[in-house]
């Protein structure tokens, strides 16, 4: 069996960001808990965001999808991976990939939420040029597809 102290240097340790989450009436989930690598991605310390809901981090960007299934998942019990648009404390943007586990104590009651994020905004850039290249290249196909046809008539 691991012992408290060695599982929190582990946390500490971690790359992604780790953290604990409490409900709080129906509708928010209060951080109770945040790692050091959480406090490095977002640029917030710890003691200025606990207690709070991690929505702070999507700034005025609020019209995400991905937020809408994360909330019915909370409130279904049930885990999620989505990735959301994030602010940091300095108003830089970043891809947070975030994956909540509910945590249910002995009496089947849900208890707590793990939330891991990681930044993932050098994949979702790379997929993004990946996607304008291929659109590009589909016009330039079409291009070519009606100067072909233009020669023929
Ligand atoms: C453990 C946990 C970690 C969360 N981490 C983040 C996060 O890093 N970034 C974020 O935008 N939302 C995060 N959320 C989601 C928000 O707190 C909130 O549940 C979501 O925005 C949907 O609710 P809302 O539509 O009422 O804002 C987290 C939620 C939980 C329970």
């Amino acid at each position: 069996m691991i012992n408290a102290t060695l599982l929190q240097r582990m946390i500490d340790a971690s790359n992604d960001g780790i953290v604990v989450a409490e409900q709080e009436g129906d509708e928010d989930t209060i951080l109770i808990y945040v790692n050091p690598a959480f406090e490095r991605m977002t640029g917030f310390d710890a003691n200025d965001i606990l207690y709070r809901d991690c929505r702070f981090l999507q700034g005025d960007d609020r019209d995400q999808p991905a937020r809408e299934r994360i909330r019915q998942a909370l409130q279904s019990g049930q885990p999620c991976r989505e990735v959301l648009r994030n602010y940091r404390k300095d108003g830089s943007a970043f891809w947070n990939e975030l994956s909540i586990t509910p945590v249910f104590n002995e009496a089947d009651k849900l208890t707590y939420f793990i939330g891991i994020q990681k930044d993932v905004s050098r994949q979702v850039h790379a997929e993004q040029r990946v996607a304008e290249l291929e659109r590009e290249l589909a016009e330039a196909r079409e291009r070519i597809l009606r100067l072909e046809n233009d020669q023929r008539s």
